[in-house]
């Protein structure tokens, strides 16, 4: 069972400490889409004195509805239904919105890890889009079937997901770094009836084996139909068999234009696997026309995006970031967004600021584990770059801490860009609290204030608020429109996860404080779920899939603070009898893990024991073996220990 939520422990000293204010430049603010907190409070009063009027008029100013709605929000707690009656289509308002003034225009500007590059404009985007949504047709893909996307960062994963949207399938994009295992079991969670997929893609001068992990999987892939497969690293005709069919002959035969399937606001979008605090990953469900207000007024609003800004989020399409602001947030304004398909560091240190240089590129999307792999690797690689393009700064994915956000202001933005730390979650869909670049004061390591609109509070447990500068519960106390609408095929879920800590809130799962001025500063997760290089993991899930393997009796994974990782992996683990604990076999099972989810999961550190702490009901004392793992004293009361001895031994066993 889940542990209850403990309130966040002060972790973040540097943080408590930090006290510097960075305002927006007279310059940058001038020319701002929002330009002052006068504006951003002018908003949110419009906002809170009447929501359903502030948020129609952001619905109709961002999207283009073939129908309008009449209600704007339906709020049957803990159930919302946004823009009800309305009918629109998101590939729609990608593309064809833009086809008068923006057809040459570069919608996507891609850069392959060999060095190979494509500019696609919004009208060979729209062509390729249509062509693909005609193939999944002639497939027999319908409206509200589901399509799975297993791709390397190419433009096609844009296109992918874009065709579904136009036919009113429903996508579900599985990270590229994601095992057989791990794609087997959200295609059957799913039930995907097409998967679209490549031959590989390219990572660290390697080849990624996506059709490898496809054919893997495939023989029990139960509602799988299809497979179709891109050519991206491979030569020659592609060898397939069976349910495989080529990208390149599904769409050679296809008409250019494709008539979009107009959906209900409600119609769902996309589903994305996420960790939780079970074993099993949520299917978190989002839909089509709340989703897209949200998307396309915080990228505009955020990254204070114009017309002929070069935006780079360096996020993959597989987690929530590439979905709303690689693809459709940018997309929806008309932007051109960056997709760079590599690693960081391949072939040398500075590809990132090689690539920025090159293509004058103004604002940058990334996550505080990079901007601290940067730093590491020293100012040198940035500094050989011409990085004055720059001009907005971004970061996501968990807490930034103010040395990094320094470093990222001064080294990576000279000093003159505004860093938007920006809080959101797969489940929010969108940006949360984060600073408006021409208006909001910045603390470096705050992730400010919530977006004109955005209900976020620190609370306790009995739903009471909490002093300023003292850590709490983050909820979001009322419905905002790129909410998830439930977690697919568990809709028991959904409540019980977000709704039941206090009934009608929405509880984030993370813990915060707000200070003096109100400002917001995240404290990490509170829950089974870590934050890993700003992947999410469920410690859940890593244990299962450790005793998945003969030799594990019992397992328990925690997170310990990391320098650059942000947190790490610990794994306590018990073997069978008569198994012996080698160095040999922590190889083993950190490949097993690799197996079983992704590298992304395998566990930073192996300890053997000879049992786990529990309480006298048998719940395993995760606060003592984090502690242990994070190699503090132990505190609070270990009485109810069932053995005293098993702690002597995990401490005696810390090598
Ligand atoms: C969790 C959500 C949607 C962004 C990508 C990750 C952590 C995210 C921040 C931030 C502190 C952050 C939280 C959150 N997180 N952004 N700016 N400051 N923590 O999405 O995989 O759904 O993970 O990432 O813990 O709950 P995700």
């Amino acid at each position: 069972m889940a542990e209850a939520p403990r309130p966040p422990s002060q972790e973040f000293h540097s943080v408590l400490a930090e006290n510097r204010v960075f305002p927006p430049s007279p310059e940058f603010a001038s020319r701002a889409h929002i330009r002052s907190m006068e504006d951003y409070r002018r908003l949110w009063d419009e906002a809170e004195r009447d929501p359903d009027a502030y948020w129609g008029a952001r619905a109709r100013e961002e999207l283009y509805w073939k129908e309008p709605f009449q209600t704007v929000l339906d709020w049957k707690p803990p159930h919302a239904r946004w823009f009800v009656e309305g009918r629109t289509n998101l590939a729609y308002n990608c593309l064809d919105r833009h086809l008068d003034k923006r057809r040459d225009k570069t919608a996507i500007l891609f850069e392959g890890e060999p060095g190979d590059r494509r500019k696609v404009t919004y009208g060979e985007l729209a062509r390729d889009v249509n062509r693909l949504a005609n193939g999944l047709r002639s497939l027999g893909v319908r409206k509200g079937d589901r399509v799975g996307i297993y791709l390397p960062m190419i433009p096609e994963a844009a296109v992918a997901m874009l065709a579904c949207a136009r036919i009113g399938a429903v996508h579900s994009v599985v990270f590229g770094g994601f095992s057989a295992e791990a794609l087997l079991e959200r295609m059957n969670d799913a039930g995907a009836r097409v998967l679209l997929t490549a031959d590989g893609g390219w990572r660290k001068g390697a080849v990624v084996p996506l059709l490898e992990n496809v054919r893997k999987a495939l023989p029990q892939m139960n509602s799988l139909e299809r497979v179709v497969v891109f050519q991206r690293t491979t030569q020659g005709a592609l060898q397939l068999s069976g349910k495989e069919l080529a990208w390149s002959e599904l769409v050679s035969k296809q008409s250019d234009t494709c008539e979009p399937e107009w959906v209900e606001s409600e119609h769902p979008l996309f589903i994305l696997y996420t960790s939780g605090s079970t074993g099993k990953p949520k299917g978190v469900l989002h839909t089509t026309g709340g989703y897209a207000v949200n998307a396309s007024l915080t990228t505009r609003w955020v990254f204070d995006l114009k017309d002929e800004d070069v935006y780079w989020c360096t996020a993959d399409v597989g987690w929530v970031t590439g979905h709303s602001y690689v693809v459709y947030g940018p997309l929806m304004n008309g932007a051109t967004t960056v997709i760079y398909e590599g690693a960081p560091n391949h072939p040398g240190p500075d590809r990132f600021w090689d690539l920025i240089a090159r293509e004058k590129i103004t604002i940058l999307y990334t996550a505080p584990t990079a901007i601290r792999a940067f730093m590491r690797l020293g100012d040198e690689h940035p500094k050989r770059h011409d990085l004055s393009s720059l001009r907005v700064l971004g970061s996501v994915g968990e807490p930034i801490n103010p040395e990094a956000w320094m470093w990222y202001r001064d080294v990576i933005g000279g000093g003159r860009c505004p860093v938007v730390d920006t809080w959101w979650q797969t489940e929010t869909g969108s940006i949360m609290l984060s600073p408006l670049p021409g208006a909001t004061p910045t603390k470096p390591g705050s992730a400010t204030l919530p977006l004109p609109g955005i209900h976020t509070e620190v609370l306790d447990r009995q739903g009471n608020p909490v002093p300023a500068n003292q850590g709490g519960l983050l909820f979001v106390t009322r419905p905002w429109p790129s909410m998830l609408r439930t977690v697919y095929g568990d809709p028991d879920r959904y409540v019980r996860t977000y709704f039941s800590e206090l009934p009608g809130k929405y509880f984030t799962g993370d813990g915060a404080r707000r200070d003096n001025d109100g400002y917001f500063w995240l404290m990490g997760r509170v829950d089974d779920v870590v934050n890993v290089a700003g992947h999410r993991l469920g410690t859940a899930e890593v244990e299962s899939a450790l005793v998945a393997h003969k030799a594990v009796s019992e397992a328990a994974v925690v997170g310990r603070p990391d320098e650059l990782k942000g947190t790490a992996l610990v794994a306590f683990v018990t073997l069978k009898q008569g198994v012996a604990p080698s160095p040999e076999l922590k190889k083993e099972l950190g490949a097993h893990v690799t197996k079983e989810i992704g590298a992304i999961a395998r566990p930073d550190e192996i300890r053997f024991a000879e049992g786990l702490p529990k309480t006298r009901s048998g719940k395993i004392m995760r606060r003592l073996l984090r502690d242990v793992a994070g190699g503090k004293q132990t505190t609070g009361d270990v009485t109810t220990l069932e053995d005293l001895n098993v702690l002597a031994t995990l401490r005696n066993n810390e090598e």
